[in-house]
């Protein structure tokens, strides 16, 4: 297991991770240090109108802003950068890294579940061992952290897969 990320030079393609990135970037910024309560109105935006075309990307959560950074770093390789199942060490494995992102990860599997499966990986799961189990490497907070990143991007599939209904039912995408 020698893979490592590289995310220094790894271009970000996909539109929606970039903007994802922008408002992880975003709201880093905006929380300043530890406890430095006086949030500024300066940082506000002035009160134009919003970008009323772009589905602005919102600003991620903590959580989510912190599940992101785990997750590329930990998780993309072989989930890919939206959860889909299809990160680059993806076609190694048998079976694939099934998507994170379909209904029934989205509807069906509980956030306790997930949090199992990460922490003890696929073998205690009764599924694949090529699900490495995570509990060494992430602590418990971290692994609330990802799986709150893996809720935002199912949300992000749930919507992206409403506005192209067919499209999406025909690619699987
Ligand atoms: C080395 C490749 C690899 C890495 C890295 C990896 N996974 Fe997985 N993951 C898999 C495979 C393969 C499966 C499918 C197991 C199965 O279906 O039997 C899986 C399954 C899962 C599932 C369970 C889906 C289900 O069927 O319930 C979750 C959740 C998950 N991974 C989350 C993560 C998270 C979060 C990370 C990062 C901390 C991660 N994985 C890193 C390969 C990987």
């Amino acid at each position: 297991m020698t893979h490592r990320p590289a995310p220094s030079h790894r271009a970000v393609s996909n539109p929606v991770v970039r903007a994802l990135l922008a408002g992880g970037a975003a709201l880093m910024l905006a929380c300043g240090g530890p406890g430095g309560g006086g949030a500024s109105a300066a940082e506000t935006p002035a009160e134009t109108a919003p970008e009323a075309t772009q589905e602005s990307a919102p600003l991620m959560q903590f959580e989510e802003a912190n599940g992101f950074e785990i997750y590329q770093r930990y998780c993309l390789v072989c989930h890919g950068e939206l959860g889909e199942g299809d990160g680059f060490n993806a076609f190694n494995l048998d079976p694939k890294p099934r998507s994170l992102v379909d209904d029934y990860m989205r509807t069906r599997v509980s956030d306790r579940e997930l949090t199992e499966v990460i922490r003890l990986g696929g073998r205690k799961r009764g599924r694949s061992p090529l699900m490495p189990p995570w509990g060494r490497t992430l602590g418990d907070r971290q692994i609330r952290y990802v799986v709150s990143y893996i809720r935002l991007l199912q949300r992000k599939a749930q919507a992206a897969a409403e506005t192209s209904g067919e499209e999406a039912a025909e690619t699987g995408q």
